[in-house]
């Protein structure tokens, strides 16, 4: 100061003390004032955060406003977000409108094809980076911008952790693309043309001319594959505003969604509708229902059983199979059925789907609007006709679309999706012909050598969660050229490992426990019988304990390690298939309770 004068007086810095510290006990857990860097002297980290933020431009009005985070997981490698920047701007609005102030910060992008070894190795350090940023920085809500499979996985669990009022903005699906007057999208017809071309059917200039139609826009895959179902998933479990799963990411539509997103966060900040309060045991029983309803995708399983972890909820296997036998699959999408999301969307999306399902739903369950599902769905009215979404007396398959197996082969469970799989082999014994891992697959699948018949059942190890790691959507074992060639379809398939949502066959996957930790399934030999049984939901190795035990104690596994890093974070702490695939330290401390209640 200039002019002594001007220095306050004794009384005066007393007055501003008090008021800086009525200031810092009023409401020291909202907006700006929240969670607070230690410096030894909360004043002093307050004036310092603001002088900070005021470097931005920012007035005290503004800084004085409820704050919404908005997770922004934009990436040039994530072309599934690429309409980040478009719903960043319309949350915001949404924010404003509603008279808070939004701060946009980054974490972690993942996206299925630019991620080695694989998406799901990343899945849940991404959680750990939503967990933490929304831990450390100062905001009353958080938008959780997602989409690409493993995006809202993380995000939901992350949030789950950190246990503010949060709200789940999907990015939206793609647009469907044209080849040759076909309709296609991403990914099922991406496998189905590359089979074509495995087979000789197609030739290079064909597969490369559908390469560039196969997705149309930004966004996630246009069928019901991960993406897709973790949208219905969190449209299910309340954590979107009612209609946010289907809008495609190009559409007005997806643009209201994002700024409705924004309002609704304020709303929750000012109702403290915190997390908990929506992730209960109702709401992850919708969301099974909800999966086996759609034809979900597999990873849903993997995915819910994780976040529901986080909330010190047990997913219930043998509950979701029995809850798939009174639930059929509704939803007629690919790969399941014929149609796209966007064709869902313009078919009403998931309030068509829940109207339908309304007597197997938890109406009582909590959502993002403060609202229950039972009362948005009132609030949605009648439906129209329309031929996407059945009704429940003519179903497109008759059960839930995913049924869990069990037997000596896998004595923590596995699962197939049914709705995928082709009947014919639902009911089979074979032959086992065995790979020892990726690199053995992809040496030898395409041998003429290959000693395989249709039959047969092909058996893949060490692709479990700490395996390849990360449990890689490897499961989805391509049909032996020389089959492909002569024109099999379908044949039965077995690994410790997952698929992507998008694909088709008989497939048994998340084979637990897996064979890098020394499950059974390290043990078959090329030769073995293998019985799978939908109906009887079994999937046995036609071998003797006594014999199992043998093979075990003759050639032990070596459990896989690693020096330093996230590879050796993962390795020693990630779980099975039945816990989520999570690390044994995020899940909740304690277990509370199960799903279905
Ligand atoms: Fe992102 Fe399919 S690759 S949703």
């Amino acid at each position: 100061m200039d002019n002594p004068q001007d220095e306050p007086t004794h009384d005066q810095h007393n007055s501003r003390d008090n008021e800086m510290s009525n200031d810092m006990n009023n409401d020291m857990n909202k907006g700006m004032k929240k969670g607070l860097t230690s410096y030894g002297d909360q004043g002093f980290s307050l004036f310092l955060r603001k002088a900070f933020i005021k470097g931005a431009g920012y007035t005290d009005a503004a800084l004085d406003r409820p704050v919404v985070g908005i997770a922004n997981t934009g990436s040039a490698y994530n072309p599934c977000h690429g309409n980040a920047p478009q719903l960043i701007e319309a949350v915001k609005r949404g924010v404003m409108l509603a008279g808070g102030l939004p701060m946009e910060f980054p974490t972690i992008s993942i996206h299925e094809s630019f991620a080695a070894p694989t998406s799901m190795y990343l899945r849940n350090l991404m959680s750990m980076d939503t967990e933490e940023m929304v831990r450390a920085q100062p905001m009353d809500a958080v938008v959780l911008i997602g989409g690409c499979d493993k995006t809202v996985p993380a995000q939901l669990m992350g949030a789950a952790s950190a246990g503010i009022p949060s709200i789940q903005l999907i990015t939206g699906s793609m647009l469907t693309g044209s080849h040759r007057g076909e309709r296609v999208g991403a990914c099922t017809d991406c496998r189905r043309y590359w089979g074509k071309f495995r087979a000789n059917e197609i030739d290079e200039a064909e597969v490369a001319e559908v390469n560039d139609q196969l997705v149309a826009s930004v966004g996630t895959c246009s069928v019901m594959g991960t993406a897709s179902t973790m949208a219905c998933i969190a449209e299910a479990l309340g954590m979107t505003v009612p209609g946010g799963a289907s809008p495609p990411a190009v559409t007005a539509d997806r643009i209201r969604i994002a700024e409705q997103t924004g309002a609704q966060a304020v709303q929750m900040a000012h109702a403290g509708l915190t997390i908990d309060k929506i992730l209960t045991p109702a709401a992850f029983e919708n969301a099974m229902r909800v999966l086996l309803a759609i034809g979900g995708s597999t990873n849903g399983i993997v995915h819910l059983t994780a976040i529901a972890g986080r909330m010190g909820l047990e997913i219930d296997l043998a509950a979701l199979d029995r809850m798939g036998r009174e639930t059929p699959v509704l939803l007629d999408l690919k790969p399941s059925g014929q149609h796209y999301m966007e064709d869902f969307h313009h078919a009403g999306g998931m309030a068509t789907l829940l109207r339908e399902l309304k007597p197997l739903l938890r109406l009582d369950a909590m959502t993002v609007t403060g609202r229950t599902l039972g009362e948005e769905l009132e609030r949605q009215g009648p439906g129209f006709r329309q031929d996407v979404v059945r009704p429940m007396a003519n179903p497109i398959y008759p059960q839930g679309g995913i049924a869990v197996l069990r037997g000596n082969l896998a004595p923590g469970g596995a699962i197939i999706k049914q709705s995928a799989a082709d009947a014919r082999l639902m009911e089979h014994v074979g032959r086992a012909v065995v790979f020892e891992n990726l690199e053995d697959l992809a040496n030898r699948i395409d041998s003429d050598a290959l000693d395989v018949t249709g039959e047969d059942v092909l058996v893949l190890k060490n692709i479990g969660p700490k395996g390849a790691p990360g449990m890689p959507e490897a499961g989805y074992i391509p049909i032996p050229r020389k089959l492909a060639r002569a024109g099999v379809k379908d044949i039965v398939r077995i690994s410790d490992g997952r698929m992507s949502g998008t694909a088709f066959g008989t497939i048994v996957l998340h084979v637990t426990p897996e064979s890098a930790i020394g499950g059974p399934l390290a043990h078959v030999q090329n030769g073995d019988q293998i019985r799978l049984s939908v109906k009887n939901r079994e999937i046995a190795l036609l071998v003797s304990d006594e014999e199992l035990a043998r093979r075990a104690a003759a050639s032990p596994v070596t459990v896989p390690t690693a020096e330093r890093g996230y590879r050796k974070l993962f390795l020693q702490t990630v779980t099975q298939a039945d816990q989520g695939v999570d690390f044994d330290f995020l899940r909740a401390a304690k277990m509370v309770g199960k799903v279905p209640e």
